[in-house]
């Protein structure tokens, strides 16, 4: 069994992605299954912590022993991690977060036009709740975000996670390469750490689980450096 090294600690995991409705049939969304986060939260579990995960329509099993909130839209999901973030030991977020909502949801299905021509959606911004977090007194919750990029090359890639890091003031980073057949849905990943000062902490690559561990491994590190200074 793994060490118990977060035992008696409050772990919040968001998972999934969310989903911007148009109209009662259709919604914006993402190829995010809720793999990753879930496993985060099941490690988190055995290594002793009260976790809970806020579930964005996941696309498998949800995990045991986790107190479970369900959400759709990127308000709902911030609403549900702000309540569970109050006095919780160390926030994750590996859900997959949509920027954007369209300004307005429809109240019938919408109609095609009778017309040839396309179909302009309006859409507004959604908060970015890693940031809101992230930019508030945060005490000694240890906050965690993700970064997935398409970017190619490693160097630019973590430019672009340490930029990430900055504009959204967590204490650590998740770099995770993405693309049409990496990251999302995948059983495997890989992924680079970085922390505060935008330094590379821990790589890690394997299982959605392996990875999970090696991200607590970390964070455990960081709480008991925190913890010293
Ligand atoms: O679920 P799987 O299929 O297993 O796939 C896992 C994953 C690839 C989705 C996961 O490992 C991952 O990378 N999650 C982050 C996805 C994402 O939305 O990244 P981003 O770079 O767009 O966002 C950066 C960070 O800000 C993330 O921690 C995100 O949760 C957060 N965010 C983003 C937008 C927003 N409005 N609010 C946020 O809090």
């Amino acid at each position: 069994a793994p060490a118990q090294d977060l035992s008696g600690r409050r772990v919040v995991v968001s998972a999934g992605g969310t989903r911007e409705p148009l109209d009662p049939v259709r919604f914006l969304g993402n190829r995010s299954s809720g793999k990753q986060g879930i496993a985060i939260a099941s490690a988190a579990r055995q290594r002793g912590a009260d976790v809970t995960l806020i579930a964005a329509n996941l696309e498998v099993a949800e995990p045991d022993g986790c107190d479970i909130r369900r959400v759709s839209t990127a308000l709902e999901l911030r609403d549900a991690v702000v309540d569970a973030a109050h006095g919780a030991d160390v926030v994750i977020m590996a859900a997959a977060v949509a920027d954007y909502r369209p300004a307005s949801v429809s109240a019938g299905k919408i109609k095609k036009d009778r017309s040839d021509a396309g179909l302009t959606l309006e859409l507004v911004r959604n908060p970015d709740i890693l940031a809101e977090l992230g930019h508030a007194p945060h005490g000694s919750t240890v906050l965690v975000g993700f970064a997935a990029e398409t970017e190619a090359d490693e160097g630019r890639l973590l430019e672009l996670g340490r930029a990430k890091l900055d504009a959204k003031g967590a204490d650590l980073l998740v770099v995770n390469r993405v693309g049409w057949h990496e990251g999302f849905a995948t059983d495997e990943n890989a992924v680079v750490i970085i922390g505060t000062g935008g330094e590379i902490v821990a790589r890690a690559h394997g299982s959605k689980l392996s990875v999970a561990h090696a991200i607590l491994d970390v964070v455990v590190a960081d709480a008991t450096t925190a913890a010293k200074a």
